[in-house]
């Protein structure tokens, strides 16, 4: 057969060295082929003709590479005068690994191209393959750790908004906390941003690549709290499911794990908690197989955990567990020096939301702080959120505009309104009214969200329900 270069001038080092070693690549390679500047075929190997099935390699002699070579890539490297050093070439079915490089004539001109088939399958390079797998896998594992994150934890500390004394001393903690391994126990009423802190400190803890996985222990049943946790295997009970499911905890592997409301706790799993936590290890139910996850526990609550261990409902040991370092959320009514700053966040984030316009004046400022504020700063966002959405026009909120949305002020707090004067009742007249009331006004503050009512009544939402049924 001709040789790829016959027709043209052998002058130039580069092109001797080149033909010097074209024999050596050709003999190497599982095919060669070359073209012109015009891209047609000059000559072809009898290897890269079988490769390709052309029965007859000098018929394509002449024909432009491209249909002969769909994938084909040399008239690239013709019109850049620029090699392709290594490329995977599809063909068929079959994956090619290929070389390219242009030709050059005495003045520089690009006057063809020839190409190599290094490897007509890729056994040769699994090592290469394998740690490219590998690479790529780590890439996808890294961009979902990266889409987990950006859903496990919506807030960051600049979220927790507040410049008083004592919002300032939450977040001096809470940068402790994030610092360290150690367990946390967030208090405060309902509303004050527990979960804020929670997340922010998990975002800016060395954790913060990994989950962050939350379980409030309020609003799960309690049989079904046990396989929330430590997960289940397949057919564990009757009517278990047949896949296993996975448990908070091994889902929280090598992150956080959030125990909301964790004063709702039964007492028997307080026991199966504590020891998780002592041990590191978990045993999921209808297993009898212990695995060790490595999880920080950030608990929060808004009960008074030392009056439940006073009465026996938590058990202190969990309670020293979980309270490695505590950090107090004061409400709102107490860090009333928040107020301003925290209606300005607020706004912004509210108006952004409704793509609308929205400020609050002096005295509008004056109407919130006097209020007593039970559901905190959630109850403040929505009370902002009302008096928005009427007062749509001028997107200026005065006392007036204020005052219209403000729920009544629950009455039990201060005890300002409702058990003083009037005739003397029975007590448990006194009690049962005074009772009701509360009711009611948590249910009004929580919208009616009976959970939430719950919580701000410190009572468990089926002391709620049973309260709810009696009184009605
Ligand atoms: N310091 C803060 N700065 C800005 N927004 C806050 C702050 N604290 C709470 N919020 C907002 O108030 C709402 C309630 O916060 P969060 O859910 O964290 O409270 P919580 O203490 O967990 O309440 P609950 O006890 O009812 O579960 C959220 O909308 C949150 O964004
Ligand atoms: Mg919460």
């Amino acid at each position: 057969m001709a040789q790829p270069f016959a027709d043209n001038n052998k002058t130039g080092l580069t092109r001797d060295l080149i033909e010097a070693m074209f024999p050596m690549f050709e003999q190497a390679s599982a095919g060669a082929i070359a073209v012109d500047s015009e891209c047609r075929i000059t000559w072809i190997n009898a290897s890269y003709a079988a490769l390709l099935g052309v029965d007859n390699p000098e018929a394509v002699i002449g024909q432009p590479v491209r249909p002969v070579i769909p994938h084909t890539r040399m008239p690239e490297v013709v019109a850049s005068g620029r090699p392709l050093l290594l490329d995977i070439m599809e063909y068929g079915d079959q994956q090619l690994v290929v070389t390219r490089l242009p030709f050059f004539d005495e003045s520089g001109a690009v006057i063809g191209a020839v190409a190599f088939v290094l490897y007509d399958d890729l056994q040769p390079l699994t090592p290469l393959v394998s740690k490219y797998r590998r690479l790529h896998q780590d890439l996808l594992a890294a961009r979902k750790a990266l889409a987990r994150h950006a859903r496990g934890t919506r807030y960051s500390l600049g979220d927790f908004v507040g410049a008083s004394t004592a919002a300032l001393e939450v977040k001096r903690r809470a940068r402790l906390a994030a610092g360290r391994d150690m367990p946390v126990l967030i208090l405060g009423e309902t509303g004050t941003g527990k979960e804020v802190l929670a997340q922010s400190i998990h975002a800016v803890s060395g954790r913060a690549g990994k989950p962050f996985v939350g379980v409030n222990l309020a609003a799960v049943p309690e049989n079904l709290l046990e396989a929330e946790f430590f997960g289940v295997v397949p057919g564990a009970f009757t009517g278990a499911d047949k896949r296993a499911r996975e448990g908070k905890f091994k889902l929280a592997n090598g992150g956080t794990l959030f125990l909301d409301e964790v004063g709702d706790m039964p007492l028997a799993l307080q026991a199966k908690l504590l020891r998780a936590l002592q041990e590191g290890e978990i045993e999921a139910l209808g297993s009898n197989r212990v695995e060790s996850v490595d999880v920080r526990v950030i608990a929060a609550t808004s009960r008074n955990l030392e009056a439940m261990m006073a009465e026996g409902s938590f058990r202190s040991d969990l309670y020293y567990r979980l309270n490695v370092l505590e950090i107090p959320i004061p409400p709102l009514r107490d860090r009333l020096a928040d107020m301003g700053i925290l209606c300005e966040a607020l706004l912004e984030d509210i108006c952004q939301g409704l793509g609308v316009r929205g400020e609050i004046t002096d005295e509008g400022l004056e109407a919130l702080s006097a209020h007593d504020w039970p559901g905190n700063i959630r109850e403040l966002r929505n009370v902002l959120e009302r008096a928005l959405t009427m007062d749509e026009d001028s997107g200026t909120l005065d006392a007036d505009a204020i005052f219209k949305v403000l729920p009544k002020q629950a009455a039990s707090r201060s005890g300002k309104a409702g058990l003083h004067g009037g005739a003397a009742k029975p007590l448990s007249e006194v009690v049962a009214e005074a009772e009701a009331e509360a009711i009611r006004n948590a249910l009004l503050v929580s919208r009616g969200n009976r959970s939430q009512a719950a919580r701000l009544l410190g009572i468990s939402r089926s002391a709620l329900y049973e309260k709810l049924a009696r009184v009605s």
